[in-house]
């Protein structure tokens, strides 16, 4: 498919879902939750009219309403009632509770989008107590600026139109997969969390730029743009990033020596080790544990 033809699909499955979506309950705006809303509403999935959100403080729910023109309170359960669509965008510690509050309102038929870290599925449907349609998310910061990856899992009772629903939603705000809920964990570890080590490694290269002279902010530009630029040539041409790295490594060239100094400084073991410990933790914080 040519890429006016996928845009143009794009559009047409965005407008397709907006009119499918009469009510929007939004749990939770914080940073997630406002960087969605902003993606939707600007995308046109749904318009402010139809959004109800909600948080924990009155004057960030007024903030919300005078920048959105949304209706923006701190009652979930008013926000819930008529909700054929709830997007539940909130601490991991608060989903439990905040669904007991509000499961007497929400609708039979409503479909849950939850992309809280750590809350499964199962967690969802029993603290509702009926059969519910639920799509678990996990996106990551750069949706912000439209450039995230979200990874969706749907759940027993989700139906392939709740998955393309889904899908346009977060579409609206990157790339988008789906995977099995099994390896939410190892996605929260990897793609939620990794825009914060790709920061550090970003950071570590412009300092390198700064220890050799170069001022600190055509460092950082360099740097940065050398990370999108790689990973867009990883995503561009579906090659082994080992094969690529092999283009850029003449032999007794420069970079074999920089290769050489993160091999000995355990970059690639480093790394691993970052994402299976931040999996690892993804798992504990829906019971809040400290340690
Ligand atoms: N940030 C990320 O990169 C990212 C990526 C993937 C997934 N997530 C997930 O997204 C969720 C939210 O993360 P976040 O970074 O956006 O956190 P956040 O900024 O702290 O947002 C949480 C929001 O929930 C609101 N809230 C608290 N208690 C509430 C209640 N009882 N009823 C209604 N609203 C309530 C808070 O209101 P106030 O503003 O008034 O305090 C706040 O706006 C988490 O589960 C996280 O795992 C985050």
């Amino acid at each position: 498919m040519s890429s006016h033809a996928l845009v143009s699909a794009k559009g047409r499955h965005s407008q397709e879902a907006a009119g499918s979506v009469r009510k929007l309950a939004l749990l939770g705006a914080g940073k997630l939750g406002e960087g969605l809303l902003a993606g939707m509403l600007s995308s046109q999935f749904i318009s402010a009219s139809r959004v109800a959100a909600t948080v924990a403080h009155q004057p960030r729910a007024d903030e919300l309403r005078h920048k959105y023109g949304i209706s923006a309170s701190t009652n979930n359960r008013e926000a819930v009632a008529g909700a054929d669509l709830v997007l539940i965008c909130l601490k991991p510690q608060q989903v439990r509770s905040v669904l007991a509050e509000v499961k007497r309102d929400l609708r039979k038929d409503a479909l849950v989008i939850s992309a809280a870290a750590s809350v499964t599925i199962a967690m969802i449907e029993s603290a509702i107590g009926h059969p519910v349609r639920v799509v678990r998310a996990m996106p990551n910061t750069p949706c912000l600026i439209r450039q995230g990856m979200t990874a969706l899992a749907p759940g027993q009772h989700a139906t392939e139109q709740d998955v393309r629903l889904a899908r346009v939603i977060f579409d609206s705000m990157g790339r988008t997969v789906v995977a099995d809920e099994k390896h939410m964990d190892a996605i929260t570890g990897l793609s939620a969390s990794g825009p914060a080590y790709v920061y550090l490694i970003i950071e570590s290269l412009a300092e390198a730029g700064v220890k050799l002279g170069l001022p600190r902010d055509l460092s950082t530009e360099l740097s940065a743009q050398t990370l999108l630029g790689a990973s867009a040539l990883v995503l561009h041409t579906g090659e082994h990033p080992a094969k690529l790295k092999d283009v850029v490594t003449t032999p007794a060239g420069c970079t074999i020596d920089g290769l050489l100094e993160l091999e000995e400084g355990g970059l690639r073991v480093t790394l691993i080790k970052a994402v299976v410990r931040a999996a690892q933790r993804a798992r504990q914080l829906v019971e809040g544990q400290n340690s």
